[in-house]
Parts: C-alpha cells; sequence; structure tokens
C-alpha cells in the first residue's frame, strides 16, 4: 500500500508545493483545504495521472472548530491509515505589542497553534491504533529567535514548536515521531506581505542573502516523513539559510 500524507492548508504556497513533492514520491494524499478551489482540484488532478497516486479533498476553516471535527471525524470512524500529517496551514500578523488587539492574537493562536493540536488529537488516535507515524508541524524562525513585532506570530510557532517537542515524549511509546520544521523568510504570499524594512531585516539576517525557496522547506518534510528520519523524534529542524 502505497504511504498516506494529510497535510493541511495546501491551497498555496509551501503546502502547495509540499503535495507536488509527496505525490511525485508515490504518496496518496488528503489534503486539507479551507474550501472548494477548481485550480487546486485540477492541479491534484494533473499530479494523480502524472505520478498513479490518489488525491483527495477534505474542507474546513481552521477558524471554525466544529468544522475541523465534522471534516475529520469520517476519517476517525473509517479508521484510516495515516503514516504522516503535515500541520502546514498558517496566518501571520506583525505588530509592537501595544498595537496587537487581543482579536489578532486570537484569531493568530487559532490557525497556527489550537487547530493544530485539534488535528493532532484526531490524526494521532489514528497512528496510536496503528502503532506508528510521523507528525510534523510548522514552527518559525519567528519563534525561536524572538524578532520585535512578532507577538501574535512569534508566540504561536512557540506554542507549536513547544507543543511538538512535549508530544514527542508521549507519542514515541506508540512509535509516532514528532518534529517541526523552523523555516526562515520562505518566498510566498505570507513573505509577500512583510513590511519593506522588515522583509529587508529578515533578508539581510540571513547568511545566504535570500529567501528559501518552498521546495526547499518541502523537502525537509519529505526527509522527515520517511524511514531515512527514524530515529529522530522531538526535534526542531531550522531551514532558513543561515541565521
Ligand atoms: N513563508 C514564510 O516565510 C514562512 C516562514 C516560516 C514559517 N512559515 C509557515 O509555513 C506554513 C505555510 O506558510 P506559507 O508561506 O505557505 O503561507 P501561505 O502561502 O500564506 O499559505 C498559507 C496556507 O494556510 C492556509 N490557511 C490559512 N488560514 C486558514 C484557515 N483559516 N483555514 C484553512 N486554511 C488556512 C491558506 O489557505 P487559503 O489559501 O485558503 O488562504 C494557505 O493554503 C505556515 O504555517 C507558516 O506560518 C512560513
Amino acid at each position: 500500500m502505497a504511504r498516506q500524507l494529510l497535510i493541511t492548508g495546501c491551497n498555496r504556497g509551501i503546502g502547495r508545493v509540499a503535495v507536488g513533492l509527496f505525490a511525485e514520491e508515490g504518496y496518496d494524499i488528503i489534503c486539507c483545504i479551507r474550501g472548494e478551489n477548481p485550480e487546486f482540484s485540477k492541479y491534484a488532478a494533473e499530479l494523480m495521472r502524472a505520478n498513479h497516486v490518489k488525491i483527495e479533498m477534505i474542507y474546513c476553516d481552521m477558524m471554525d472548530e466544529n468544522a475541523i471535527m465534522s471534516a475529520f471525524k469520517p476519517l476517525l470512524e473509517e479508521r484510516r491509515h495515516i503514516d504522516v500529517l503535515i500541520n502546514n496551514a498558517g496566518i501571520a500578523a506583525g505588530s509592537l505589542l501595544q498595537m496587537t488587539p487581543m482579536s489578532q492574537l486570537k484569531e493568530v493562536f487559532q490557525v497556527n497553534f489550537f487547530s493544530a493540536v485539534l488535528v493532532t488529537q484526531i490524526v494521532s488516535r489514528l497512528m496510536m491504533r496503528q502503532r506508528s507515524g510521523s507528525i510534523i508541524n510548522m514552527g518559525s524562525v519567528a519563534g525561536l529567535d524572538n524578532f520585535s513585532g512578532y507577538t501574535s506570530y512569534g508566540s504561536s510557532k512557540a506554542a507549536v514548536m513547544s507543543f511538538t517537542k512535549i508530544i514527542a515524549r508521549e507519542l514515541a511509546p506508540y512509535g509516532i515521531r514528532v518534529n517541526a520544521i523552523a523555516p526562515g523568510l520562505t518566498d510566498t504570499n505570507m513573505a509577500k506581505q512583510m513590511e519593506a524594512k522588515a522583509y529587508d531585516e529578515m533578508v539581510s539576517r540571513t547568511d545566504m542573502k535570500r529567501l528559501g525557496k518552498p521546495e526547499e522547506i518541502a523537502n525537509a518534510m519529505l526527509f522527515l516523513a520517511s524511514d531515512r528520519a527514524s530515529f529522530i523524534t522531538g526535534r526542531i529542524i531550522r531551514v532558513d539559510g543561515g541565521m
């Protein structure tokens, strides 16, 4: 049987590129995206045809806990086999402490952290039953290096990476590895949203003086998902061009 991947937030950016790379590696994929997107469905159909894999969609808004439960419940009922979970959906927000409304903080934590915890609770039940799995969470250098102006985003990613280390301990006895990737600034819409000054600062802070490519982050996902990473758990892997 082909290996099975479930990935969130793959409508565009890093997640979309990851779907392409995992399909090329022969994975069957469950894509969890916010809503129907004919353009993404066409992309998935092309990948299925080119790589002889199955790609299916489940839809939910990561802001909505009930929608997540409803979208994922059939996977539990059908006792689906899932080898790899990638919690990739995320949003960014930048502001200094005094300019950070609670509404922004809650929204960023809901998408980046709470939804990833809920999805992991559900999918890890399947993995615990099958006594194997690899969970990959999307952290960020913003959650490690404590840049000013990142109260919401940086704190939410720090929470994701702390959660990663905690549950790696809980799930290791079930044969489940849990790791996080901490990308530096990567060339997606998220990076384009940044203010010019913050963007230039991030690039100049990077030893390689450039943005990461989404493929460079997705390659790290592929490695952590695979048996080549069979003795790696509870780790945060920086993919940041040197910082
Ligand atoms: N790009 C960077 O510089 C960078 C650096 C470090 C970490 N990361 C992390 O890498 C991950 C992917 O980011 P990216 O750069 O690929 O960003 P992106 O291009 O903005 O893509 C974000 C993805 O998350 C999805 N998403 C956002 N809010 C959602 C919601 N409420 N419900 C369902 N899906 C939602 C988006 O879906 P829609 O298309 O429907 O909006 C999109 O597919 C994120 O966790 C991000 O924090 C990125």
